[in-house]
């Protein structure tokens, strides 16, 4: 494994530890994964679509709404320097593979914390919040959570959310255009959806 010396602060003797490379917006990034995190052989298809979908602001701030080890909201860093990325997730171990992610791609404009959602996450005036959201935990987790993103937003600001076509995208659509005052579908492809939901 390569560039060891860039990650030193974790233990890159976890035998279960895997360095990837993905090319996003154009850009490579590295990214070292673990067992007991999403995705950890490839950058998810439905994760490089939001990614590649996100209307990036050139300032101001933006939350990577359950980051994992981190492409998004390290993607979006290092394509708008000028922007503060917040980072969370409830898991350990994503939260520290973000953070030995963000120091290897040599992004330093992200804030990363480990917590349940908005509990760690105060602010109120993200431009944007983008989220791979855990599907996998239910609605009752998810949908929560994508409400009170609206109470996180600027006036102006954006959800924007991913997910796959047949995991619920219509019922998500149509909870998000009950709470938010517009809905769109911003990007569609392999199976996925991205929703943009304005405040
Ligand atoms: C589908 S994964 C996406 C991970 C990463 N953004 C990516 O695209 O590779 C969803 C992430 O949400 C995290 N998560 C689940 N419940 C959460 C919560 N209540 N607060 C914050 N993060 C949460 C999971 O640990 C997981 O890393």
């Amino acid at each position: 494994m390569g560039n060891e010396h860039y990650f030193t602060p974790y233990p890159t003797s976890h035998s279960a530890a895997l360095q990837i490379t993905a090319v996003l917006r154009g850009k490579e990034y590295q990214f070292v994964t673990e067992a007991g995190v999403f995705s950890r052989s490839r950058v998810d298809q439905g994760t490089r679509l939001l990614i590649e979908a996100l209307p990036l602001p050139s300032e101001g701030r933006m939350l990577d709404l359950g980051c994992g080890y981190g492409p998004v909201g390290i993607a979006a860093a290092r394509e708008n320097p000028g922007l503060e990325v917040v980072m969370v997730d409830i898991n350990r171990r994503a939260v520290e593979l973000a953070a030995v992610n963000a120091r290897l791609n040599g992004v330093v404009n992200v804030d990363i914390r480990q917590g349940d959602g908005f509990s760690v996450v105060p602010e109120k005036d993200f431009a944007l919040i983008a989220s791979n959201p855990p599907i996998r935990a239910g609605k009752q987790v998810v949908y929560p959570l994508l409400a009170a993103a609206r109470e996180h937003l600027a006036p102006d600001g954006l959800l924007c959310v991913v997910i796959r076509t047949k995991q619920g995208a219509r019922s998500l659509e149509k909870y998000l255009a009950g709470i938010y005052s517009q809905v769109e579908t911003v990007a569609k492809g392999g199976g996925y959806r991205v929703f943009a939901a304005r405040r």
